[in-house]
């Protein structure tokens, strides 16, 4: 973890115009700078920078965020690699601090794994060239299936003794921490007590991260897997993480950075048969279904991925399946079928390293044409599931959504169109259609967007104690509020005795927000607070949550719509060159607690209906007491703006 002396540090330094800047030619218009979006097409720019607010938003596309969020949307940086790119451009020396004891414990646990592993590919190895039970089984399998031994030395493979628990011995002479070994995988548990090896009699495949540590192991069969699984892998664990390993990444990365194109096989052996070959840019998805977390680790290391599958049934579909998620990703996918029953692996060995380069030249296909060929040659003449297939391809065609892609887009528009024999404007229709509508979706599950669009269809309130008003589904646009009067002003003094945001925190003692997020928010505002740590909206952008990140900018982005009816209405009280925070403290705070006394009071009468003749009495105690609170807080409001 970074200090936060330094994201203190970098915080002050950052200058949102000078970064965003680099990126965006920008002009300066009033207070804000404006420039062509970069994360949509356009040619009228609505892409504004507000440096007093370090904030950027896109009016055409809604992007939003701060210097952190563009610089990881933009050059796809994550939250620390974005601090250290800053730090190192203003010369700030990072800090970083001593973990947490759970952040400790999982680091051991790691490392502890790690080593493990490390110990294990060793025992293996000695296995597979030393043990004669190794070279007479395994080392000839391999080599009869073609494997040269420096390969197989360059990808660690190894061996695993038939015996129950050679290594499990081996493991525990070592002194190795017996409650870790099982989740390694490489020791299993049998009848309660026992451990043995787990891997017994298999070819062992370590499986690499990107700096070369053994994170896990795919373990094989000897022969044809009849009865047993053909592959054991490691299950999941603190270092190894299913959905993000791509087998062999470790020894393709600098191929796959100068071919520039990211190859896609199925199986262990097909990465290391193309190795052999001489073909290194590639890597396995070890056959379950692509995950988005393996096509970004692709996208870093190329924009083009060629999928190499079997040409049976099954490979089409798992190929197919993962179509979707790499245009969204914005990748270029070709595809080649290997032909015969083969896969990569069986077919190098077969016609080898030239006529296999051969092939996948000669036989690349775009993924979306070929998916479109597949779709049709299904349908035939049924019309009904051929405009199923129009559907089927608008929607694929709607995930293609980056701006730098957008000529790409237009040259599959007319290639489908005319593949469909259908009109080209209609399928442009189509496709902006579909885009719309995932926009459309996409942007009622941003709280920001979700809070103006109530406020817009709110009407101009005629009083503040017009019920009408109050009782308009804006209960979350309130709760906002509170929150943004108290980052804005949290460390403005109240009075002499306090600040405001002690002030906000005695009021608010007896309530509760609904938002769950927001609630969270208030808490943690508060602990910095009561630390001393001064926190104000600036402060939660450097937030190491997302969501607490994105849910601050949707508060401060732009002048909220209350507090702009607000800010008019004391304007026409001629008291609006005065320092309105009190007032806007005030109101806010007021009409929050309005409305939760409005919900008891709702809330008082549904259990008024169902209650004892008792309970009743009791209920309209609390019922006049919420009627006074409320009449006191209308009362205080209306003070406010007559003031
Ligand atoms: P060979 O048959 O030795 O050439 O292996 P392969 O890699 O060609 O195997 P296959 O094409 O059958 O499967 C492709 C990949 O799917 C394998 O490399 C494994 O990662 C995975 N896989 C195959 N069978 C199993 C299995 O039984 N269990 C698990 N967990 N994974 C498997
Ligand atoms: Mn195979």
């Amino acid at each position: 973890m970074i200090t936060p002396q330094t994201i203190e540090q970098i915080k002050n330094r950052i200058d949102i115009i000078d970064v965003v800047g680099e990126y965006v030619k920008l002009k300066k218009r009033g207070a804000n700078y404006l420039g062509l979006c970069p994360f949509h097409n356009e040619k009228t720019p609505s892409f504004t920078v507000s440096p007093a607010k370090e904030l950027y938003k896109c009016f055409g596309c809604g992007k939003s965020g701060n210097t952190i969020t563009f610089l990881m949307e933009h050059d796809k940086m994550s939250y620390v690699e974005a601090l250290k790119w800053l730090a190192s451009r203003y010369n700030i020396e990072v800090e970083e601090t001593e973990s947490t004891p759970e952040q400790k414990q999982l680091q051991l646990a790691a490392d502890s794994l790690y080593i493990i592993n490390n110990f294990a590919q060793k025992f293996f190895d000695e296995k597979l060239f030393l043990s004669e039970e190794g070279q007479n089984i395994a080392l000839s399998y391999l080599k009869e299936r073609g494997f040269r031994e420096d390969i197989i030395k360059k990808f660690q493979i190894g061996y695993n003794p038939s015996q129950r628990d050679e290594l499990t011995t081996a493991l525990l002479q070592n002194q190795f921490n017996k409650e870790l070994l099982p989740k390694t995988g490489l020791v299993v548990v049998r009848n309660e007590t026992e451990l043995i090896d787990n891997y017994r009699g298999r070819i062992i495949f370590p499986i690499h991260n990107n700096t070369g540590k053994i994170i896990g192991f795919g373990a094989r069969v000897i022969g044809k897997a009849d009865k047993a699984p053909k592959y054991i892998n490691t299950p999941e664990n603190e270092i190894y993480i299913k959905s993000k390993v791509l087998y062999g990444s470790y020894f393709a990365r600098l191929a796959i950075d100068k071919a520039n194109e990211c190859l896609l096989v199925e199986g262990y052996t097909d990465v290391v048969s193309l190795h052999q070959a001489g073909i290194e840019n590639v890597v396995a998805s070890g056959g379950t279904s692509l995950t988005t977390d393996q096509l970004r680790i692709i996208k870093k290391y190329s924009n083009n991925l060629t999928i190499i599958y079997d040409g049976d049934a099954a490979g089409i579909k798992a190929a197919l399946r993962g179509l979707d998620m790499a245009l969204e990703e914005g990748l270029n996918v070709k595809l080649v079928l290997i032909p015969d029953k083969e896969d990569p692996d069986s077919y190098v060995n077969k016609v080898g390293a030239t006529a296999f380069q051969d092939f996948v030249a000669k036989n690349k296909k775009d993924f979306i044409l070929f998916q479109l060929e597949v779709m049709l040659k299904d349908a035939g003449n049924d019309v009904t599931k051929k405009s199923e297939v129009v559907n089927q391809v608008a929607d694929t065609l709607s995930k293609i959504s980056k701006a730098e892609d957008f000529t790409k887009l237009q040259d599959y528009i007319k290639q489908c169109s005319s593949l469909l024999k259908i009109d080209e404007g209609g399928l442009t229709n189509l496709v902006n259609k579909l885009k719309r509508d995932k926009i459309a979706k996409d942007e009622k599950k941003l709280p920001f967007e979700d809070a103006n669009y109530n406020l817009q269809q709110s009407q101009q309130p005629e009083g503040f104690s017009d019920d009408n008003f109050l009782l308009l589904n804006q209960d979350e646009a309130h709760e906002k509020n509170v929150l943004r009067v108290l980052l804005e002003y949290g460390l403005r003094s109240w009075d002499d005795q306090k600040t405001m945001a002690q002030y906000i925190f005695e009021e608010l003692e007896q309530f509760r927000f609904d938002n769950p997020q927001l609630e969270s928010l208030f808490n943690e505002y508060r602990n910095w607070y009561d630390q001393g740590l001064q926190p104000d909206a600036k402060s939660f952008l450097y937030h190491p949550d997302d969501a607490v990140r994105s849910l601050v900018v949707s508060i401060t982005v732009f002048p909220h719509e209350l507090s702009q009816k607000w800010d008019d209405r004391l304007e026409g009280m001629n008291i609006v060159n005065r320092d309105t925070s009190h007032q806007d403290v005030l109101i806010s705070i007021n009409i929050f607690k309005l409305r939760k006394i409005k919900k008891m009071f709702d809330e008082n009468q549904r259990d008024m209906e169902n209650a004892s003749l008792e309970e009743q009495m009791k209920l309209i105690e609390v019922h006049k007491d919420l009627k006074k609170i409320e009449r006191e807080l209308s009362q205080q409001l209306g003070t406010v703006i007559i003031k």
